[in-house]
């Protein structure tokens, strides 16, 4: 008897375009004859869509979640010799876009549980040369932002939420991640939840002064048309992308569901399989909602690699995010950070495993992917 092997990739795109082919291609097809490539009525009624999903009194479509935390921390006037509070425990473009700006990152650990910063740290990574607090609400699930924005306040530091991968998620005070700061940056890499035909970001605020400012820093600081009071640069968000992002806007809530619908199905499925001795799972803080931008896994670090290895063999996609913490990474080797500054950061880096957790997973494959782990523990 010959089986067919059931194949899992850690993201199916093409199954989620099947679904909305006939949807998006009139927008596009509408976008093509008008000509209207930059700016115009797409990205301003996307604007409005997401202010109004998130929370905030006004968004500003951009060309990246990395562009977004650029514009937030020039427009909160982060420079040189500036310090931003945040975890070493994320994305490159995070740390990236601080340093970019010629600040520096005073880096807290994370909670093992959640992966966000640690608050118990944050109060001591405070000083006068403090500029921002730069939160990260990491894999879809907010950091503590009851706590985190009563210590920053009560410091006069204004909060910057990196939700590249939390659009949608809530707090467990029921506020939406990108709503809970003072500026919220989003991005729309295909791979988020909501994510773009190609690169885009938006920051959102509740503060619309600031929205103005982070407006006009997108395109060159200019206002009016040629006339530049400040250095901005071209951070704009093309009409194809917000065409795409408002069809896909629609789904988004049901999408969360069915990711949300995908991790329970895990949590019963590795305790069926008697893998909860050997596999941690993803912990949700109480009256949380957690949108699963990924399901991330954590086994011993002596097995994590071999795992990955075993699981890419059976065609079941897999994920390290991320195996080098920031503090360690190579182009940050002039501040002086070496193994174990961070110790949490540096165990979850040789422990994680993303699984796939995205819409149209199916039981099958769900059933799958645990086989394919209870296989390797055998
Ligand atoms: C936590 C985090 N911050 C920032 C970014 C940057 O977003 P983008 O890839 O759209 O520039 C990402 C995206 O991967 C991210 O996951």
């Amino acid at each position: 008897m010959t089986t067919t092997r059931i194949q899992v990739p850690l993201l199916d795109l093409k199954a989620q375009y099947a679904s909305l082919r006939e949807e998006i291609r009139p927008v596009i097809d509408e976008i093509f004859e008008s000509q209207w490539f930059i700016g115009g009525p797409h990205v301003t009624g996307l604007e409005e869509d997401l202010a109004a999903y998130v929370g905030g009194a006004s968004a500003v479509g951009c060309s990246s979640g990395t562009d977004a935390l650029i514009l937030a921390l020039m427009a909160l006037g982060v420079e040189a010799g500036d310090e931003v509070v945040t975890t070493p425990y994320t994305f490159f473009a995070t740390i990236g876009s601080i340093a970019r700006l010629g600040a520096v990152p005073r880096f807290v650990d994370i909670d093992p549980e959640t992966y966000n910063i640690d608050l118990s740290g944050v109060e001591k990574a405070v000083n006068e040369r403090t500029k921002v607090n730069l939160p990260v609400h990491l894999f879809g699930q907010c950091v503590e932002m009851e706590a985190l924005t009563s210590l920053a306040d009560a410091a006069g530091i204004p909060v910057v939420e990196d939700a590249a991968q939390a659009i949608g998620a809530r707090d467990a005070g029921g506020g939406k991640a990108g709503s809970l700061g003072r500026v919220g940056c989003f991005s729309f890499f295909p791979s988020k939840n909501l994510g773009g035909a190609g690169d885009g970001g938006m920051v959102t605020t509740v503060d619309e002064d600031l929205g103005h400012r982070m407006a006009v820093l997108r395109n060159h600081g200019m206002e009016p048309k040629y006339y530049h009071s400040l250095l901005g640069g071209n951070f704009r968000l093309d009409a194809i992308q917000a065409a795409v992002l408002r069809v896909k806007l629609a789904h988004l809530d049901e999408w969360h569901e069915k990711r949300r619908g995908n991790a329970s199905d895990y949590r019963r499925l590795f305790e069926e399989a008697g893998l909860l001795d050997r596999v941690s799972l993803p912990k949700e803080r109480a009256g949380v909602y957690h949108i699963y931008n990924q399901f991330v896994i954590r086994v011993s670090s002596e097995s994590r690699d071999d795992l990955v290895e075993h699981l890419h063999e059976m065609d079941i996609g897999c994920e390290v995010y991320y195996p080098v913490p920031c503090h360690l990474q190579k182009c940050f080797a002039g501040w002086g950070y070496g193994a174990g500054d961070f110790p949490e950061s540096e165990k979850a880096a040789l422990e994680t495993l993303a699984l796939p957790i995205y819409p149209e997973l199916n039981d099958e494959q769900k059933a799958a992917v645990v086989d394919g782990i209870a296989e390797f523990f055998s």
